[in-house]
């Protein structure tokens, strides 16, 4: 039996960090309210110049060196981005560039905060149909340059990274099953209220930045991240007690909270990371795995479920076995 199987983790974060201490001078806010509403502390803001694709080939490079592979091994890139480079090509198109490959599929999927994790469940599904040996994986984001400085109630929930993960076919099991959704009904709720179809205008009342209900986007992740990890440990004859690690999306603190509090499941076995790097959009999955890997909470052969939740509304989770 052939499994598609993380072989390596790897992550970046830009030099850059703006403490809550930070924000206070540039809006009306103050690092207790922050910390007590959010749990971060801190966020990493990429440098002038410095681009989506910059921080997914620092992250990539990383997991490449943990798995032991060279450019010349990977057969597919996939990139979940919400902040490409260019309008085209993809973001993932400029990645194999910049790693020096050439003739492999590479593309991105834009599913926002859960752009990482539809991007595994299309690599997964590539490699289990033959498609491919091994693909590059990346979550990757300059959130900064679509934040409202300005705006207190978004700018201080939002940062920059990249996270990635090598998937290869592999004769011991890996993921074990990936799910995804989407409602686009609650559009409005969380979204960047121009694009290119529509024609740009920055001077339009709510210009290119985040715009967000945050009591709804609040009710609704906590419900949704509930639902899809409730049906991902169903589905394959799981429960929460199986679980050595759940890896949420990193938006909130207190979301987290709310969501390990529905699956029974004690913070203990929860990852977070939120703190220190704030919500990454589509980095923050693999940029929190990373980290855990890399500091020995997440050992090989553990069971962990990833989830994560965002615009579109999207949602999604992935089973494996690490
Ligand atoms: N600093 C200080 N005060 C602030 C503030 C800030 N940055 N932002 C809002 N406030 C004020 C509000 O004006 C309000 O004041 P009032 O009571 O005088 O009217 C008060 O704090 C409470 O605001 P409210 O919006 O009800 O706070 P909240 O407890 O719902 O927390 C969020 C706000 C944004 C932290 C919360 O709704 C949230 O986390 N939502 C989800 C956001 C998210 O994760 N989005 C991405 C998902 S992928």
């Amino acid at each position: 039996m052939t499994y598609a199987r993380i072989t390596g983790t790897g992550s970046y974060l830009p030099e850059k960090v703006l403490t809550n201490k930070d924000l206070e001078k540039l809006m009306d806010t103050n690092d207790e309210w922050i910390r007590d509403r959010t749990g971060i502390k801190r966020r990493h803001i990429a440098a002038d110049g410095e681009t989506s694709s910059d921080m997914a080939v620092n992250a990539a490079k990383k997991a490449m060196e943990m798995a032991g592979i060279g450019p010349d091994d990977i057969g597919l890139i996939i990139v979940g981005t919400t902040t490409p480079d260019k309008i085209f090509p993809s973001t993932a198109c400029i990645v194999q560039r910049k790693l020096g490959i050439k003739g492999c599929g590479a593309y991105d999927v834009q599913a926002v905060c859960s752009g990482f994790m539809f991007a595994l469940d299309a690599a997964y599904r590539n490699i289990m149909t033959g498609g491919s040996k091994v693909a590059l994986v990346i979550g990757t984001e300059t959130l900064s340059r679509i934040t409202n400085w300005k705006d207190r109630t978004t700018a201080i929930l939002f940062g920059d990274g990249a996270g990635a993960v090598v998937l290869e076919a592999s004769d011991e099991q890996g993921i074990i099953s990936t799910h995804i959704h989407a409602d686009g009904s609650m559009e409005e709720l969380l979204h960047v209220p121009q694009g290119v179809s529509q024609g740009f205008d920055i001077t339009r009342a709510g210009g290119a930045y985040i715009s967000m209900n945050g009591n709804a986007v609040f009710r609704n992740a906590v419900g949704k991240l509930g639902s899809v990890a409730r049906e991902t440990l169903a589905g394959n004859g799981y429960t929460e007690e199986d679980l050595d690690w759940l890896v949420p999306h990193q938006a909130n603190l207190r979301i987290i909270l709310a969501a390990a509090k529905k699956l029974n499941l004690p913070m203990e076995r929860v990852i977070v990371t939120v703190d220190e790097h704030a919500n990454t959009s589509a980095a923050s999955v693999p940029l929190a795995l990373d980290i855990a890997v890399r500091d020995g909470r997440i050992k090989r052969g553990e069971l962990l479920l990833l989830a994560a939740f965002g615009g579109g509304f999207t949602w999604s989770s992935a089973l494996l076995r690490y």
